[in-house]
């Protein structure tokens, strides 16, 4: 597919002769700069899905601007420096290399024009920007950063040449701490006060719209269709109303599997469990098995009240009694890891939650391990085992055991600031202890292949010597 090239393009400006900028845009960021360029048009927010050519628009906006007007002024932000160095920075100094780069104030100079191109990052004390005023402003990512800040930037915008008019440019995929007032003004078209609505516009953009991506690395679009359903939703097709909703999409109830008989032997190694010990809020516990890349939640322990002795005590009779096991307990327990922290009963007694389980467990085999504490990482791994390959589960209930698992694990809602992560809630107990079973058993299984590995070579190493004749030497 051609690049198309919009038709109000302009020869030169000053002495710059803007076919020289090498500004070919795909149809969408022509339609853009179109209606960004409509006289009624104040704000055009353009995006809405991943890789659709957003940033890219973004500076060569700018750079147009710049060029086509005397003494003009641009602020192009990011929320942070390296972001703005590595996404607008860097690549502006290669497409353009004439450009005059001020390393020391982040901007560019275009003599021709006598125009600037200030870069700013909002992180931190943005009010360094009191006073400035600007032509034309262009946030890139937008939906990382807050009304106020966005507001703040605006009353810069102002200039004196009565000829232009002041435009803003913003980017943004769904999510972050501005997504909010981005949906609420450009999706759902709710101003505040002293907002005018129809100056406010917004084009979407999707990958697709961008060849040079989908062409480059066609990769890109099958890890944007292999993310979970809301994110998915959010970065490929750019719903703005995803984000809202349960973070976990547990198994469908038909993987639900009947309860059989383990092997003692396969109890013996594969055995596992997790746990979110809760004071003010509910203990959840799961006994897992793990057997071919599966996990088995064997059954479901969630109960508030009582004392943490007491949910220790119960947690431990109900597997020993537990019909399916022979008794067998769990060679490992990964555990929230805040129950090692220690605190003052009395003067001479220092206890953790976690002893009062080690206590409870005394005698047994089971080893309680720290959970990790990697909450983005671990909900990734937990959603790409509730969503299995291809047609093989890998998270599967056993009936009749795991009451209310499935309500619980759906309470946590997706944090629109971090959507690869949920935000805390009452309730959440269940969605820890799953995650950090999840988890351990990832880490578990990683563990065992290097260690395969690492005996493997040994292995290869010692035929090696095996088969090197030594009388020839
Ligand atoms: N008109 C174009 N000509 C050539 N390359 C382009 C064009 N538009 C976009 N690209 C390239 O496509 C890639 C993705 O574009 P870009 O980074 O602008 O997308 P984005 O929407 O900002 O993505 P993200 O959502 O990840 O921020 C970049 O390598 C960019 O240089
Ligand atoms: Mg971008």
């Amino acid at each position: 597919m051609q690049a198309s090239t919009i038709s109000h393009k302009p020869q030169t400006v000053g002495n710059i002769d803007l076919s020289d900028l090498q500004w070919e845009t795909w149809d969408k960021q022509t339609e853009a700069l179109e209606r960004i360029s409509d006289p009624e048009t104040e704000c055009l927010l353009y995006g809405g899905a991943r890789g659709g050519g957003k940033t890219h628009l973004a500076r060569l906006y700018g750079l147009l601007r710049a060029c086509k007007y005397e003494g003009h002024k641009v602020l192009i932000c990011r929320r942070s420096f390296p972001e703005l160095e590595r996404n607008i920075i860097v690549p502006m100094r290669q497409t353009w290399p004439w450009l005059i780069y001020q390393e020391r104030h982040h901007r560019f100079l275009i003599p021709e024009s006598d125009s600037i191109i200030e870069l700013g990052y909002t992180e931190g004390d943005y009010h360094r920007f009191q006073g400035a005023s600007i032509d034309t402003l262009i946030i890139d990512e937008a939906g990382q950063i807050t009304k106020d800040v966005y507001q703040f930037l605006r009353s810069c915008l102002r200039t004196t040449n009565p000829l232009v008019k002041p435009k803003t440019l913003l980017t943004a995929n769904p999510g972050g701490p501005g997504h909010h007032w981005l949906k609420k003004l450009f999706i759902d078209r709710e101003p505040e006060p002293g907002e005018d609505v129809d100056q406010f516009q917004y084009l979407q953009a999707l990958v697709w719209d961008n060849p040079s991506l989908v062409d480059s690395d066609p990769d890109y679009v099958k890890r944007l269709e292999a993310m979970p359903e809301a994110q998915r939703q959010a970065y490929l097709m750019g719903d703005w109303t995803a984000l809202l909703g349960s973070f976990f999409v547990p198994p469908p109830p038909q993987t639900d599997c009947e309860p059989f008989t383990i092997e003692e032997s396969s109890c013996e190694q594969y055995l596992f469990g997790s746990l979110d010990s809760g004071i003010r809020h509910p203990t959840s516990f799961g006994l897992l098995f793990w057997d071919k890349g599966r996990i088995y939640r064997l059954f479901s322990y969630l109960n508030s009240g009582g004392t943490i002795a007491g949910h220790a005590e119960e947690i431990r009779s109900r597997i020993e009694a537990f019909p399916w096991t022979h008794g067998q307990f769990p060679v490992t327990i990964w555990a929230d890891s805040s129950m090692w922290t220690e605190a003052r009963l009395n003067e001479r007694m220092i206890r953790s939650q976690i002893d009062e389980y080690k206590d409870a467990f005394q005698g047994t085999r089971t080893r309680f391990e720290k959970a990790t504490r990697d909450k983005t990482f671990s909900c990734m791994i937990t959603q790409q085992m509730f969503s299995g390959r291809e047609s093989y589960p890998e998270y599967v209930l056993w009936k009749g055991t795991n009451h209310g698992w499935r309500e619980s694990i759906t309470l946590p809602e997706i944090d629109q600031n971090h959507p690869e992560s949920y935000l805390k809630c009452d309730g959440d107990d269940v969605a820890d202890e799953t995650r950090y079973g999840c988890m351990g058993l990832w880490a578990w299984q990683n563990r065992l292949k290097q260690g395969n590995v690492l005996q493997q070579k040994a292995r290869a190493k010692m035929n090696k010597l095996k088969e090197k004749d030594w009388y020839a030497l």
